[in-house]
């Protein structure tokens, strides 16, 4: 279907999304959102565990998701859909150790990944290409976002709980870019 609307200066032509694509793009704001909350969550912990570099990470994570959500918010209104706001399940309060932290960080990441991957495939499906094209930032994100956990379990399993003082200083140098 196509959607035209007016705004001040232009006439804007939007082949509107199927309701399929809709559908699971706004389960991906949930997501999205979920893991915005996630990440403080984390943070907030983090904070009050004493490790105030670990815990910025954290809240630097959960503003890159927000980001995530309202960017997929954006589009499906630009495309002519309703963006639908969810309730968002609560995440947990505490983790075993900051490893144990970045292990369910990291698995979750992993989730993400293979909903990133599945919405492509239902753009694939739908011969929705447009959708296919744009959702490929998401894709190169989430290798980067594994990526940079890996790295910080790597450094967490080298120096081991005793060194946690420095590795709380240094862990905002190991971020994403985004
Ligand atoms: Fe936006 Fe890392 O999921």
């Amino acid at each position: 279907m196509i959607f035209f609307y007016l705004c001040p200066y232009f006439l804007i032509i939007t082949i509107m999304l199927s309701s399929k694509v809709e559908q699971i793009l706004v389960e991906q704001v949930e997501k999205e959102g979920y893991s915005s909350n996630l990440y403080l969550a984390m943070a907030s912990w983090a904070e009050t565990e004493g490790f105030p570099g670990i815990s910025d990470w954290f809240y630097a994570q959960a503003n890159e998701e927000h980001g995530h959500m309202l960017k997929l918010i954006h589009y499906v209104i630009d495309r002519g859909g309703k963006a639908i706001i969810p309730a968002f399940k609560q995440p947990p309060v505490a983790w075993k150790s900051v490893q144990d932290a970045f292990q369910q960080a990291l698995a979750h990441e992993q989730m993400v990944s293979k909903s990133i991957n599945n919405i492509v495939g239902v753009c694939l499906e739908d011969k929705d290409y447009a959708t296919c094209q744009w959702m490929q930032w998401f894709v190169t994100e989430q290798i980067e976002e594994e990526s940079t956990v890996n790295a910080i379990l790597d450094r967490l399993k080298l120096i081991g709980e005793g060194s946690l003082y420095n590795f709380d200083k240094d862990i905002m140098s190991m971020r994403a870019s985004s």
